[in-house]
């Protein structure tokens, strides 16, 4: 169907501006098993109770928030790039001056935000589709409390977004693309593999890098408690992937290999933003060659820093999944091109949530320090 269909709670004449529909390929599954035969899925969605932590209550909202200093105690890799192509021979940015630069330094980190708050809606779905297709009491329950973790992400980027910075910015076509074909894909583990294992992969690494990078104390304490669940989330996705990757057969798990290939080869192509710079009232088009020269310039490795932090955490849980070296390596081998192998015992977030339950530290230390 388009999305000009009128669609019941929407008015006929926002369908086409508010809304995007998806069709969900795969059948959902109603389970009468309820044994808990899953030990460590139980022991995860336990955990998962006790680490929800309230958006409201939790997150201290009156914090004044300056996005002018923001970006000047930030300054991320977008806005060093802005000023290394500012200074090449017939720049469009020559003439700029500080304030066009705090400027764009600001519209990209809300352009930013706004794919974090975005792809956390992306998950809020994939979750509740993880729900109703995989045919596993224990991971039904799993996904419900992740359900609501992600309505909580997506909710504080929006609120983060809306009270202290102003107006988001449109998915970006990519990121669109890739969490689209989860939600409209037959096969259950499919959402599983791109969502659990590549996107949150993904999440973790550019949530890493922005804490790493700010002193806001409302974005440092949202994101280390957003980290937190996520990285329960991989873990979920490595447990359900392990167990049933182990049945299936050398073509289908090529299909799985293939999958990867496809979405982490891809995803290495650098994106821009043209709406940033249509804000900017900088034509995309005449910049573009420029930030690809100063790109190349600055170029230190070929994984910089925020990719270096994704496959650091996607390549090992990859790994667990058997998925590397199925198929005689087939997987192993196409990465090995790509130079992914130095990852192969980096970070471990498959097992390792604990040590980023940010939400547990904070009450241990809370309750130590009550009983003091
Ligand atoms: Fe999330
Ligand atoms: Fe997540």
């Amino acid at each position: 169907m388009t999305t000009t269909e009128r669609i019941a709670g929407i008015p006929e004449a926002e369908v086409a501006s508010s809304i995007k529909v998806v069709r969900d390929n795969a059948d959902r599954i109603f389970l009468w098993n309820y044994d808990r035969s899953r030990g460590q899925l139980v022991t995860l969605y336990n955990k998962a109770m006790s680490s929800q932590w309230n958006s409201v209550s939790e997150l201290d909202w009156s914090t004044d928030v300056d996005p002018e200093r923001l970006v000047m105690t930030q300054p991320g890799p977008a806005l060093n790039l802005a000023r290394e192509a500012a200074a090449l021979p017939g720049s469009p940015l020559a003439n700029w001056t500080e304030k066009e630069f705090v400027q764009l330094g600001i519209e990209m980190f809300k352009a930013s935000l706004s794919q974090f708050m975005h792809g956390e809606q992306g998950a809020m779905m994939t979750a509740a589709k993880i729900v109703e297709t995989v045919p596993w009491i224990d991971a039904k329950y799993y996904a419900s409390t992740q359900t609501m973790d992600e309505a909580r992400h997506t909710e504080v980027f929006a609120k983060y977004l809306h009270t202290k910075l102003g107006d988001a910015y449109p998915m970006s076509p990519f990121l669109e693309a890739q969490i689209m074909a989860l939600l409209e894909d037959s096969r259950w583990d499919i959402a599983y593999l791109g969502m659990q294992i590549v996107i949150e992969s993904l999440a973790l690494a550019a949530f890493g890098d922005m804490l790493r990078r700010t002193e806001e104390p409302l974005l440092k304490k949202l994101l280390r408690y957003v980290m937190s669940d996520e990285a329960r989330h991989v873990a979920f996705g490595v447990l359900s992937l392990a167990e049933l990757y182990q049945d299936l057969s050398s073509a289908e798990l090529k299909e799985r290999q293939d999958f990867l290939a496809d979405n982490t080869l891809r995803s290495r192509a650098r994106s821009t933003t043209p709406e940033v710079w249509e804000r900017m009232n900088v034509n995309v088009e005449a910049v573009l060659p420029f930030l690809m020269e100063a790109a190349a310039k600055m170029e230190t490795s070929a994984f910089a820093g925020f990719q270096r932090g994704f496959f650091a955490k996607l390549v090992p849980n990859v790994r667990k999944l058997g998925l590397l070296d199925a198929n005689n390596g087939y997987l192993r081998q196409r990465w090995a091109e790509a130079g992914l192998l130095e990852f192969e015992w980096a970070d471990d977030t498959g097992s390792d949530y604990e040590n980023y339950d940010a939400v547990a530290a904070d009450r241990a230390a809370a309750a130590s320090a009550a009983s003091a």
